[in-house]
């Protein structure tokens, strides 16, 4: 089983599947499950304290996957002083996909180019969009209404055919998708691939606590708060770990960025724990490769049984 979408062609993988990176849960065992199940597995370079420890973390994905892989990159001077480097370690491993967060990539494109990487950048906007394509990014992330982690605000009903018919660039879903139905609902807005966070929380693979895990099966939409008063900028949080964790003031992602490479900090993000809508659709903890298999299923089934038109 494969599907040919443009995104598949550019990163030479299966399914059009990317393991979006995710802070403290994306780790070798997750990248390394997503990326040879036919998708591509991608993790942040801030899940590593230094710069030693992210070459260890990708030398070790490396000698358990030949798959391409994707890494995550926060290009923002004031906020993340070490993306530099984290930047040259990705070209020393010729990591295939840099996905940028947060900042301009104007900054890497001519560079990860010539080195055969792909750059896909996260937008929220039309405008976001416009800069992002202006500065040569290769592919749009669309992150939309209820993703987790820092969502946008637009529905992606809007936001996905907004997106494809104005820039003209592969657009990748992202938000609450945990199920083949919603990943063929993206397909139906233009979609080319869609981006899975949450639904890869719950997986034996993450680096997610066991009660993280439960408590992502145990809640809907519903659990969720959508604000920034947590990292600075708006993301969607479980209200529980959030009472667990007593956040008393709120913080500033440069806060965050620099208590990620701080030890003992570091560990106080381990409490708090964000999620995207498609909780709601997360019953079980399975392998990410089952999950991406029961989708690319469910894809078919759907696909074949939606009402056709009479001529
Ligand atoms: C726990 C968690 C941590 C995240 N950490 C990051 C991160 O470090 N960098 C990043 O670009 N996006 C991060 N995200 C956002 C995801 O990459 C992706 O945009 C989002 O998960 C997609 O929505 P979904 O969770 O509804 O599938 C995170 C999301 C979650 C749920």
């Amino acid at each position: 089983m494969k599907i040919r979408t443009k995104i598949t062609e550019m990163l030479s993988i299966d399914y059009p599947i990317l393991g979006a990176p995710m802070f403290l849960v994306s780790y070798p065992d997750l990248v390394v499950a997503v990326s040879e199940a036919g998708g591509i597995g991608c993790f942040p370079a801030l899940n590593y304290r230094t710069i030693d420890h992210l070459r260890e973390g990708i030398a070790e994905i490396r000698s358990r996957t030949k798959k391409p892989i994707g890494v995550n990159l926060i290009l923002h001077k004031d906020h993340n002083p070490n993306w530099r480097k984290q930047f040259e370690v990705c070209l020393e491993f010729k990591v295939e996909l840099i996905i940028t967060s947060l900042g301009s990539p104007r900054s890497i494109i001519q560079e990860a180019k010539s080195n055969g990487a792909k750059v896909f950048c996260d937008v929220t906007t039309l405008r976001h969009a416009q800069i992002v394509a202006k500065a040569g990014a290769d592919a749009l992330i669309a992150v939309c209404h209820g993703a987790g982690g820092h969502a946008g605000t637009i529905s992606p009903y809007v936001l996905i055919p907004q997106l494809k018919e104005e820039i003209g660039l592969p657009v990748i879903a992202a938000g609450a998708i945990s199920t083949g139905k919603q990943m063929l609902a993206s397909f139906a807005l233009g979609a080319d691939a869609v981006y899975i966070g949450t639904r890869f929380i719950a997986t034996p693979e993450s680096k997610a606590s066991e009660e993280y895990k439960t408590m992502i099966l145990e809640s809907s939409a519903e659990d969720l708060v959508y604000t920034a008063e947590v990292s600075g900028i708006p993301a969607n949080w479980l209200k529980k770990s959030l009472e667990k964790a007593q956040i008393q003031k709120p913080a500033t992602i440069a806060n965050v960025i620099e208590e990620a490479q701080i030890e003992k900090e570091y560990k106080r993000w381990k409490d708090i724990w964000s999620a995207g809508q498609g909780i709601t659709q997360i019953k079980e903890i399975k392998p990410a490769k089952e999950i991406i298999l029961d989708m690319i299923v469910e894809y078919k089934t759907i696909l074949e049984s939606i009402p056709k038109v009479d001529e």
